[in-house]
């Protein structure tokens, strides 16, 4: 196990909605992550599935967010079964050649998880905390052009396209190096949850 000095010092996140809880991540939480997530189905707009190096860079930059910001991609478990079905939450980002530093909503639920309201239940509270708990303005998600599930989700959440936010960076579709940014402001949130 490898140590994680700067996350042992901090109480555990945890937020519950009606089916899933987000929570700090657990070290016996990755290997069923992994094996969930990192198939070529799920990976397939992610640049692919993983080897060990970039699964472990992957778990690291996950920890240093939560360890500077207070907030991550978390776990996502399911209340039912305590199954982990992916992550989703709050990053700053910080895609190459992007904007750098604005909150950012993301997801990655394994396969069997798709199509039953879970991607959208935990992304829904993700903007509610990013609103309500850690002071945001505004908050963007990225994805590919290609990606239509999930800008689709975007879109249920109320997200809107921010052409001029969009920026290349070929690590995620290989024919197609833009990304597509939305976003959603306090006002428009707000307006929303009514
Ligand atoms: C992007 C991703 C998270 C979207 O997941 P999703 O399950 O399609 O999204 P939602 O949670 O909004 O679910 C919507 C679907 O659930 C259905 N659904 C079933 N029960 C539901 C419920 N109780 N509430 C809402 N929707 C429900 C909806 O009808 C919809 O089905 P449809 O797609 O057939 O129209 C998923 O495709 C994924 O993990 N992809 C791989 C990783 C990835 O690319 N991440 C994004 C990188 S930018």
């Amino acid at each position: 196990m490898r140590p994680s000095p700067r996350a042992c010092s901090m109480a555990e996140f945890r937020h519950a909605t009606q089916r899933l809880t987000l929570r700090d991540w657990r070290e016996e939480d990755w290997p069923q992550f992994w094996e969930g997530t990192n198939t070529p189905d799920v990976m397939r707009w992610l640049g692919g599935v993983c080897d060990e190096p970039k699964r472990l860079a992957a778990q690291d930059r996950l920890e240093s967010y939560r360890a500077d910001h207070g907030h991550t991609f978390w776990a996502v478990e399911r209340k039912s079964d305590g199954a982990i079905l992916g992550f989703c939450g709050l990053k700053r980002s910080n895609q190459a050649g992007g904007p750098m530093g604005m909150m950012e909503v993301g997801w990655r639920l394994r396969q069997d998880a798709w199509g039953q309201g879970y991607a959208r239940e935990a992304a829904q509270a993700s903007l509610d905390l990013a609103f309500e708990s850690f002071g945001a303005g505004e908050v963007i998600a990225l994805t590919v052009e290609r990606n239509v599930p999930s800008w689709g989700l975007m879109i249920r959440l109320g997200m809107e396209r921010r052409e001029d936010l969009d920026f290349a960076n070929d690590d995620f579709d290989p024919e197609n190096s833009i990304i597509i940014v939305y976003s959603i402001d306090r006002v428009q949130w707000a307006a929303q949850r009514g």
